[in-house]
């Protein structure tokens, strides 16, 4: 089997859900702690051991190509200073040379156009999409945990989880043939059916290990759901030719592009920081016991 050695990180979307903030900030910008969110899916992609990362943005996001960049007049000022920590943390968002590219996604025609766009990148072989929106906590990185399962589903493998019936309308769904608990065989993948048409509650969270075969399908595929080009029905297109199965992935998965929980995503992950934890925690405390909230007035109008 070919290893995986490539990840595609879909990040020219809008950010509309994340107004007013991400009108000049790219929403993968955003902080979870001390450091944007898109970072998580670096990290967790390496940590995969994903060798190369092909990012695929849009106007507005040249932020991004800074922050995983050598930053050479930063670091000399840092060194000059002494400061020894901050230069280590400066530095642990650069990839190294070579390992990492940037394509444009012209319009914003749907998910599967952006992961088409970086097809030039992939070349004839087995890769991973992670959509960073989504961060996961974990005890396992869950594209290793996707990775692990891969050895034995080879194909096209997605990661799930189980929602409830109201919310299948979000989501790709999975048809499952069959379902062992951890791993179920589909025989079709559905973008966002609505409950009653829902062949099930099993829902594609953003992980994907995919063949090049779903690009050549992208190559033809015409718009679905929501008038964009769908990598759902592109997976979809293959089955037949590919084997198509779904995991379950272990953690707590927080989607970044909803208030609550981007402030969930930085409670929990500062609450695992041992060098924040203690602090955060009564800082919590008190803000959910004592008349903090209920005093003050929290202004929430545009300011005239
Ligand atoms: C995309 C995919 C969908 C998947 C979801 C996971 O939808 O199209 O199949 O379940 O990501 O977050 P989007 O959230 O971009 O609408």
């Amino acid at each position: 089997m070919q290893p995986v050695r490539k990840a595609v990180i879909p990040s020219a979307g809008l950010g509309t859900r994340s107004l007013p903030a991400t009108k000049s900030i790219p929403k993968e910008m955003l902080t979870i702690v001390d450091r944007p969110i898109i970072q998580y899916a670096v990290e967790e992609a390496r940590a995969a051991g994903i060798e190369v990362l092909i990012f695929v943005t849009s106007r507005g996001k040249t932020s991004l190509e800074d922050h995983f960049d050598h930053q050479a007049e930063l670091y000399s000022v840092l060194q000059g200073r002494g400061k020894s920590a901050q230069l280590a943390q400066a530095r642990s968002s650069e990839i190294a040379a070579g390992r990492y590219a940037f394509v444009r996604q012209p319009e914003p025609m749907g998910l599967g156009h952006a992961v088409w766009c970086a097809r030039q990148f992939i070349g004839n072989e087995p890769f991973a999409v992670l959509l960073p929106d989504e961060v996961f906590l974990a005890s396992v990185p869950p594209l290793k945990q996707m990775l692990q399962a891969f050895a034995t589903t080879g194909g096209n493998l997605v990661g799930v989880r189980e929602v409830p019936l109201h919310m299948t309308n979000r989501y790709g769904i999975l048809d499952p043939a069959s379902d062992d608990g951890h791993i179920a065989a589909a025989r079709d993948l559905v973008e966002k059916p609505e409950p009653d048409v829902a062949p099930s509650r099993l829902s594609v969270i953003g992980r994907y290990i995919l063949q090049p075969d779903v690009l050549d399908q992208l190559d033809r595929q015409p718009p679905g759901a929501g008038g964009e080009i769908q990598l759902t029905d592109a997976i979809a297109g293959t089955i037949g030719r590919q084997p198509l199965h779904g995991v379950r992935v272990a953690g707590e998965r927080f989607d970044c592009g909803d208030c609550t929980q981007l402030i969930s995503a930085n409670l929990a992950f500062s609450l695992r920081r041992p060098e924040l934890a203690t602090s955060v925690r009564a800082a919590a405390e008190r803000i959910l016991s004592d008349a903090v909230v209920n005093d003050i007035q929290v202004p929430t109008a545009r300011v005239a």
